[in-house]
C-alpha cells in the first residue's frame, strides 16, 4: 500500500469511526483545526494516562494546570514576543501564504536555518514560484506565531494564547519550589492546549493551530546534571542522529554521554525515557530516531535539543522535543519581574566566602527617622542586594511600605562563613506533542490486508479506546440478557466496553478490529446450556485465537489481560 493510500485510508477511518473530525465542517472547515470524536477522546486520554504513569507514577513528578491566556509580560520575558516567528512569503498574484523554508525543502538539508535574504536568493536561484498559481513570490518576512488578544475590554492589557504550556510552570516556580520544600530536583508536568497561528497547515494533525501538549519541566542543580536512575538504563540502546552528520548511529545511552554526544546524564535519561514512552504507546522502534538540533536550528532558549522523530507517510516527523533549556527561563522571568527565582544550595560544610551585603548608613537614617531608625536599619540589613530595584529598597514596616533610596544604604563586600549559595536552576524539558503522537500511534498500528480488504488497528491495549466488545450471538433467548449483564460488570472508565448485537459475528469482529479493540466476548447458546454452560468465548484481535472462559470471571480476566497477562496463559 502506498504512503499516500495509508494516509488517506487512515484519515477516512478516523472520520468515519469517530476518532477525529475536521473542525467547523458545517461552515467549510478551518485549516489546521480538528475535533476529537468519542473514540479519539478516549484514545487521547489513554495516551495521557501512560505519560502520567511514567512521570507522576515512576518519577514522582507533580502536575499543575495553568492559564492558557497569558499577559504580554510573560512572553516578552520568555522571548516569544521577539523570537517566536516563522518566515512567510505571499504570492504577489493569488495572495496565498507559504512558509518560505518549506518551498525550498528539496534543495537544503535544513531549510529552517536559512535567513530571509538566503530564502529570497534561493527562490531566484531555483526559480521557485507560487505552488498554487505559478505567480511571483514576494519578499520573505517574519511572522510571529502567537495569537494576540486583549485581556478585558478595549486594549488595556495585551495578552497572548500560550504557544507552549511550559511558561505556566516557570512563572509558578516559587510556588512549586515551596511546595517541593525548597528542594531540587523538582519535576513538574502539565498537559493542555498550545496555540500557534501556523502559516500554512497542510499535513493533517501534524500541524495544527490549536494543539495538545504534554510538557515536562525538570528543575535541576546546574552543577549536578545527573539522574538517580541513570544507572538502570545506561546499557540500553538508542538510535541517535548527532548534529555532526546525517547518519543514524545506535549506541548505549551511557556511551552517548561518555562520548559527549548527549550533553549530560539527565538529558540522556529523558531522551531515553521518551523512547520508552513512545514504544510503550505502540510506536514502532524501527521507525523512531532521535535527531540533535544543529546549533543554528535550536530554539532561542535551548543549550542542547533532541527531537524524537518518527517515520510516517509524511516522512520523518518530530513528535517530541527534549531540550536542555539551561537557566534561560528562570533568569529571564527573574529579570523581567524583578523577583529572584533561585534555589538555595546548602554546602556540606560552611565555607568562608566573599559576599555582598546591604549595609545601613546610620548617619543618614538617624536624623531622618529618629526612634524608628534602628528598626529600619535592621530591616534593611536583612535584605539582599538583589532586592534593590532601580536603586531603591522597599521595606515592609508593620504593613506599611517604606521606600528608601541609596542615601540610606550601601552594598559592601565582606568575607564571612556561609552555609550555602543561591543558584538559578537549569531546566530539562521533554515536550510532547499529543496530537502528533496520537496520529503516529494510529499510523504505526494501521494494518490493511488488501486481498481481503480488511483493516486492523493493532493498538496496544493501554491505548485502545475500546478494550472489549461484548456480543450476544442473537439478541434473543436470554443471550442478550447475559451479554448485557457482562457488559454492566465490565464497563468502567478504565475498561471501556462496547455492546454490539447487530449483524453477523464476523461483521462485529471486523468493526472492533478496525478501531483496535484488543478483545471480544461472545455469548452463544453453549453459554446457557450443555457442558459449556456458564462460559463465553473470548477472542484476541491480533491472533484471532478464541478460548472459552467462565462468564463470572470475565471482569477479572480482562483486568489481568490489561495488566499484561498473555492470552496463551488463559
Ligand atoms: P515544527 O518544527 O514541526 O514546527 P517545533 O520544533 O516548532 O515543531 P516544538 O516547539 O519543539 O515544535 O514543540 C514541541 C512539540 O509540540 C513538537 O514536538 C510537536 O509534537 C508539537 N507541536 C508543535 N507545533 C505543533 C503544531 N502546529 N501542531 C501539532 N503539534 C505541534
Ligand atoms: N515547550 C517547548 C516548545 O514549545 O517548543
Amino acid at each position: 500500500m502506498s504512503k499516500e493510500a495509508i494516509n488517506a485510508d487512515l484519515l477516512s477511518l478516523c472520520k468515519r469511526r469517530g476518532f477525529v473530525w475536521p473542525s467547523f465542517e458545517l461552515y467549510g472547515g478551518v485549516a489546521g483545526m480538528y475535533d476529537y470524536g468519542p473514540l479519539g477522546s478516549n484514545m487521547r486520554n489513554n495516551i495521557v494516562e501512560v505519560w502520567r504513569d511514567i512521570y507522576r507514577g515512576r518519577e514522582g513528578f507533580i502536575e499543575i494546570d495553568s492559564e492558557t491566556v497569558n499577559p504580554r509580560e510573560v512572553f516578552k520575558a520568555s522571548g516569544h514576543v521577539d523570537e517566536f516567528a516563522d518566515l512567510v512569503t505571499y504570492c504577489g498574484e493569488c495572495e496565498s501564504a507559504f512558509r518560505a523554508d518549506h518551498l525550498v525543502k528539496e534543495f537544503f538539508d535544513n531549510p529552517d536555518v536559512l535567513s530571509p535574504k538566503e530564502l529570497d536568493d534561493a527562490f531566484v536561484k531555483h526559480e521557485i514560484k507560487c505552488p498554487e498559481c505559478g505567480g511571483k513570490l514576494g519578499q520573505v518576512e517574519e511572522f510571529n506565531l502567537m495569537f494576540k488578544t486583549a485581556i478585558g475590554p478595549g486594549s488595556s492589557r495585551v495578552g497572548y494564547l500560550r504557544p507552549e504550556t511550559a511558561q505556566g510552570i516557570f512563572v509558578n516556580y516559587l510556588n512549586l519550589y515551596r511546595y517541593n520544600r525548597e528542594k531540587l530536583p523538582l519535576g513538574v508536568i502539565q498537559t493542555g492546549r498550545g496555540y500557534r497561528n501556523e502559516i500554512a497547515p497542510r499535513q493533517g494533525m501534524i500541524r495544527m493551530r490549536e494543539f495538545n501538549m504534554m510538557e515536562v519541566e525538570l528543575f535541576v542543580d546546574p552543577d549536578d546534571k545527573d539522574w538517580i536512575r541513570f544507572r538502570e538504563i545506561e546499557n540500553d540502546l538508542i538510535a541517535l542522529v548527532p548534529n555532526t552528520g546525517t547518519d543514524t548511529v545506535t549506541m548505549t545511552v551511557g556511551e552517548a554521554v561518555e562520548k559527549g554526544i548527549i550533553a549530560n546524564r539527565v538529558l540522556a535519561y529523558f531522551v531515553y525515557t521518551t523512547q520508552q514512552f513512545l514504544t510503550r504507546l505502540g510506536i514502532d522502534p524501527e521507525r523512531l530516531r532521535f535527531r540533535q538540533h544543529l546549533n543554528d536550528e535550536m530554539a532561542h532558549y535551548a543549550m542542547d535539543c533532541w527531537d524524537a522523530e518518527v517515520l510516517l507517510s509524511y516522512g520523518w516527523i518530530e513528535i517530541t522535543g527534549i531540550a536542555d533549556r539551561g537557566c534561560w527561563d528562570l533568569s529571564r522571568h527573574a529579570e523581567f519581574s524583578g523577583t529572584e527565582l533561585t534555589h538555595f544550595k546548602k554546602f556540606d560544610e560552611p565555607r568562608e566566602m566573599e559576599v555582598d551585603k546591604v549595609k545601613a548608613k546610620h548617619k543618614a537614617l538617624g536624623p531622618k527617622f529618629k526612634e524608628k531608625a534602628k528598626t529600619i536599619a535592621e530591616a534593611m540589613e536583612a535584605k539582599r542586594p538583589s532586592d534593590i530595584k532601580d536603586g531603591k529598597l522597599t521595606l515592609d514596616l508593620d504593613g506599611e511600605d517604606v521606600i528608601l533610596d541609596g542615601e540610606f544604604f550601601e552594598v559592601v563586600r565582606i568575607r564571612e562563613k556561609v552555609s550555602g549559595e543561591r543558584v538559578v536552576p537549569h531546566v530539562i524539558e521533554p515536550s510532547h506533542g499529543l496530537d502528533r503522537i496520537f496520529y503516529s500511534v494510529l499510523e504505526h498500528s494501521f494494518k490493511h490486508d488488501e486481498k481481503e480488504d480488511y483493516t486492523v488497528l493493532r493498538l496496544v491495549p493501554d491505548v485502545a479506546p475500546i478494550k472489549v466488545g461484548i456480543f450476544p450471538l442473537m439478541e434473543k433467548d436470554g443471550l442478550d440478557d447475559l451479554a448485557t449483564d457482562i457488559y454492566k460488570r465490565v464497563h468502567s472508565p478504565c475498561m471501556e466496553a462496547y455492546y454490539d448485537g447487530s449483524g453477523t459475528i464476523g461483521k462485529r469482529y471486523a468493526r472492533m478490529d478496525e478501531v483496535g479493540t484488543p478483545w471480544c466476548i461472545t455469548v452463544d447458546y453453549e453459554s446457557l446450556e450443555g457442558p459449556n454452560k456458564g462460559t463465553v468465548t473470548i477472542r484476541e484481535r491480533d491472533t484471532t485465537a478464541q478460548k472459552r472462559i467462565p462468564s463470572d470471571s470475565v471482569p477479572d480476566i480482562l483486568r489481568s489481560l490489561l495488566s499484561g497477562m498473555s492470552f496463551e496463559a488463559l
